[in-house]
């Protein structure tokens, strides 16, 4: 309910910065932001990614050590992504299994270094160790098998829980994925390794400079429309979310992020469950860019896309800006 001008003046809690800081709604911390890291093969190597400025792939160390910068600024997770190389990949992704990939290296360097001070994220999917670039097996026609797929992935989360992985994140969207991994987490000792599922995932245009970084964008061929949604639908998310979450997700993402605000806001208020926002690569470069050409200025764009997030209802963000944006928080 609210009065008449002038009884009402909504410009009155405006005016000075005491009074904003009073009456604002939406919170935005450190420990809002989950930070995606590219590993690469090496020691000592920084490789900068050219379609994401100021985004590097780091060898293992340097993983370890951008792990401990997230500690110091307050970020409580890191997100895992492997730029697997060439002669590595195949057409079934084998080497996602190997207990010594440069993922499972990455996670046990990081729990060594820093225990239970930071919470690793892994992605479960195969495209970054696929030879064709998509997330699954291949029939004959190039359609990628749903069943055959899971039965890899579950293998995959689990070599990633095996190395010390603190939630799994399937961002392949096979069907029935969280029940075939939930189970295998059970029966194989790791109940309170969390599912951080890639409920509502859609088939964008955002991922380009994310395929770059991983070095499956040359590689895949054709889209995957066939198991990422089609940006034009809202129920179809909700179904996904309902049977992510009756399969065991503990939490559940929206991906991409700023154009998809209104499914962040569905799923919040119909399930209540935690959902996670990520703002991908494309939305990364397209701040970036921004500021570049002058269109804006890159802290301010920033902060206001994180905390519309927030507002609308998002637990926690993806974000190659959470160093960034953490430093910017703590002042
Ligand atoms: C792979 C995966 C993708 C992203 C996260 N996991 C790309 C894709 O589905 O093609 C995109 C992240 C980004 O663009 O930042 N399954």
């Amino acid at each position: 309910m609210t009065g008449r001008y002038p009884n009402t003046r909504m410009r009155r809690a405006r005016a000075t910065g005491w009074s904003r800081a009073l009456h604002r709604e939406t919170q935005l911390t450190p420990a809002d932001l989950i930070w995606p890291l590219f590993v690469t093969e090496g020691d000592g190597v920084e490789e900068p990614i050219a379609s994401l400025p100021g985004v590097s792939r780091w060898s293992v160390d340097g993983i370890v050590a951008r792990a401990k910068e997230a500690v110091d600024l307050g970020v409580p997770v890191v997100a895992l992504f492997p730029n697997t190389q060439p002669d590595r990949r195949s057409d079934d992704g084998a080497e996602a299994l190997n207990p010594d990939n440069l993922m499972c290296r990455a996670i046990r360097a990081i729990k060594e270094a820093c225990g239970d001070r930071i919470g690793v994220l892994t992605d479960v999917a195969l495209d970054p160790y696929t030879a064709h670039g998509q997330d699954g097996l291949l029939d004959d026609t190039g359609y990628v098998l749903n069943d055959e797929t899971v039965a890899v992935l579950v293998d995959q989360a689990l070599n990633q829980a095996k190395a010390g992985a603190d939630i799994i994140a399937p961002s392949d969207m096979m069907d029935g994925r969280i029940h075939a991994i939930r189970m295998a987490l059970e029966m194989n000792g790791h109940p309170n390794v969390q599912i951080m599922s890639y409920a509502a995932k859609y088939a964008s245009a955002f991922y380009g400079p994310f395929r770059d970084a991983v070095g499956s964008g040359g590689l895949l061929k054709g889209d995957k429309k066939s198991y990422q949604m089609d940006p034009a639908n809202s129920d179809e998310a909700l179904r996904e979310v309902e049977l992510d979450i009756a399969e065991g997700a503990d939490s559940v993402m929206v991906k991409p992020g700023l154009a998809y605000l209104d499914i962040i806001c569905r799923v919040r208020q119909e399930f209540g469950v935690p959902v996670f926002a990520y703002q991908v690569s494309g939305e990364y470069a397209m701040i970036e860019a921004a500021q570049s050409v002058g269109a804006g200025d890159r802290d301010a764009l920033l902060m206001e896309k994180l905390l519309a997030f927030k507002r609308a209802g998002a637990s926690g963000i993806l974000t190659y800006h959470a160093p960034v944006a953490a430093r910017l928080l703590n002042g």
